[in-house]
């Protein structure tokens, strides 16, 4: 399982200055995720807040199930160094997401406090910014089938308790 982590007025998206983050929803990107995640056999548990101690809160709580975090943190990229303790703190490799190239746009959304924590960025690619993200972690965590279906069956309930 992946956890699908939005941050502040990212709730908005459809509505939110549609000429910077376009028109699609929170829940048509979550859907589009689930959907990508489905083909590797791979849940999605998606939470969004406006609320950086409810963030930290979710992460905390799946951190022993999930495999890897896909975060657009939103405003409190530039902020938070309480998110990238978080990230740090789980050992979860994770990929922060910006559906805009926050790198071509105000001076202050240049930089990301949360980015060092994270195993890369994808910024600028929109709504399919997030399926890259999904799609690498789940790539790049995926135990080879051979294995899983030759593993004795407390290995095989382990591996099943993580997807
Ligand atoms: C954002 C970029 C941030 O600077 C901003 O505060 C957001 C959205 C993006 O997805 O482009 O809320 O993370």
């Amino acid at each position: 399982m992946i956890l699908l982590v939005n941050g502040p007025n990212l709730n908005l998206l459809g509505e939110r200055e549609p000429e910077i983050y376009g028109r699609t929803t929170l829940r048509e990107i979550e859907e589009m995720v689930r959907q990508a995640c489905a083909g590797w056999s791979v849940g999605v548990t998606a939470f969004q807040s406006n609320h950086e101690g409810q963030l930290i809160d979710f992460i905390h709580e799946h951190r022993k199930s999930a495999r890897g975090i896909v975060i657009n943190p939103g405003g409190f990229t530039h902020t938070s160094v309480a998110l990238h303790d978080c990230i740090k703190a789980v050992g979860l490799p994770a990929i922060e997401v910006h559906l805009s190239n926050v790198h071509a746009r105000e001076e202050f959304r240049r930089s990301s406090v949360v980015a060092p924590a994270c195993r890369g960025q994808i910024a600028g690619l929109g709504p399919r910014g997030y399926l890259l993200a999904a799609e690498w972690l789940c790539a790049e965590t995926a135990r080879p089938v051979s294995l899983v279906k030759e593993a004795p069956l407390r290995a095989r309930k382990r591996a099943g308790r993580r997807r």
